[in-house]
């Protein structure tokens, strides 16, 4: 039973992995810098948008960085106003409530301004507004008819990669599920890097989202999937993260690390985009579900478990990350295992647990089996994981 639940997964990525060719991939306009939120104010002033949605959360209002990127839009000559509901792990009904400020202000474009939620919730307030259906109905895979209104990005954390991906998820908290949209009428047109805003982040935030950059990164290398583009800039990613996130976490306003994590992000995002992630994402998004667990502070736990089971096949490219951050080993088995070691101290230096309290042992079936199906339907993972291993897994990350 084993084999064939093995053999069925593998030809559904050899599928995947031909169709995928077909999706027609993008990269937005990025602007990077200290004066890339007023370039892409300037940008978006050009396009001819009559009125603009401002989508972002109620802390970044009260920290003064919406009222930066407002005034940035009025210096652009842009009309706009703001939506600042969205709150962790964005639900349909914030969305919906999105979709009537964007209807009633009468907005015909959407600026994200914040983090993955807010990125999310924006990609799904654009495309409601041209593509008039219950958010229900736009679930899953290349589901929406017309392009979306205009969307930009302006990330305010260096993780989640949004701004460069063509994927959208949103809580459903009565399954106690995550929803994924995924179509390339999601991906922004044009995007800024601009670290300044990022300094204000605080310290765990930075180490969670940081460390989702790094899953995407390590994910998408490891996947069966990548590309020789994409194995490219998943390894400058990894090498960025490694470099700069202790910084950034210590020392919040260094500007080169922030800089330096925000194209790690970046870069790690749209490596992902084609290479797809693995069962660290399947697992850190069932424990989002359960336990509302932050997505990188998920991931962060659940990567060092997943690299040590993955290593068998994986051992050659554990390895040449181990080359790319600059580790040495008398043999790939050697850098292998220091590299899964770097995570392991990576994520100890930026404060990372090494279990999570608020894990069930009564849960951890129902999440193994809801996490291999999301996995087994959808990721390119170097190797099958059956129930019993993912059970192990999550059984050795419960408090003592
Ligand atoms: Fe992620």
């Amino acid at each position: 039973m084993f084999a064939l639940k093995r053999f069925i997964h593998n030809l559904v990525i050899v599928i995947g992995k031909s169709l995928s060719v077909l999706v027609p991939m993008k990269v937005p306009i990025t602007f990077v810098g200290a004066d890339s939120t007023a370039q892409l104010c300037q940008a978006i002033g050009q396009t001819g948008t009559k009125k603009l949605l401002l989508v972002t959360d109620a802390v970044l209002v009260k920290l003064g960085i919406v009222e930066r990127v407002t005034g940035a839009l009025g210096a652009a000559g842009v009309e706009w106003c703001v939506y600042d509901g969205v709150e962790p792990d964005p639900t349909f009904a914030q969305v919906q409530e999105g979709v009537q400020r964007l209807r009633s202000e009468g907005c015909d474009a959407v600026l994200a301004v914040g983090g993955g939620s807010s990125m999310d919730a924006s990609k799904l307030i654009a495309a409601i507004a041209t593509n008039d259906k219950p958010l229900a109905k736009l679930e899953g895979l290349f589901k929406l008819r017309k392009p979306t209104v205009p969307l930009y990005a302006l990330p305010t954390t260096a993780g989640t990669g949004s701004e460069a991906t063509m994927v959208a998820v949103v809580s459903d908290p009565a399954a106690m599920a995550k929803k994924f949209f995924i179509d390339p009428k999601l991906f922004p047109s044009m995007t800024a890097l601009d670290a300044s805003l990022m300094t204000g982040l605080p310290p765990a935030m930075t180490a969670a989202t940081g460390m989702d950059a790094l899953t995407h990164a390590i994910e998408s290398y490891l996947s069966v999937s990548a590309t020789e583009e994409t194995e490219k800039l998943s390894a400058a990613a990894v090498k960025m993260v490694f470099n700069n996130l202790p910084t950034a976490y210590a020392t919040g306003d260094d500007m080169k690390a922030r800089s330096a994590m925000a194209l790690a992000s970046f870069y790690a995002g749209v490596a992902f985009t084609r290479a797809s992630v693995g069962y660290v994402h399947a697992i850190a998004h069932q424990l989002g579900a359960y336990y509302k667990t932050p997505h990188g502070l998920a991931n962060a736990i659940v990567l060092p478990r997943v690299l040590e089971f993955s290593k068998g096949p994986a051992v050659d490219r554990l390895a040449q990350l181990a080359d790319v951050i600059g580790i040495e080993g008398a043999n790939p088995t050697e850098k292998a295992d220091r590299f899964i070691e770097a995570v392991k101290a990576l994520g100890a230096e930026v404060g990372i647990p090494v279990r999570l309290d608020s894990l069930k042992r009564a849960d951890i079936t129902p999440i193994a089996k809801r996490a291999l199906s999301e996995a087994h339907a959808n990721y390119p993972v170097p190797r099958y994981m059956g129930l019993d291993d993912c059970e192990k897994l999550l059984g050795s990350m419960l408090s003592a």
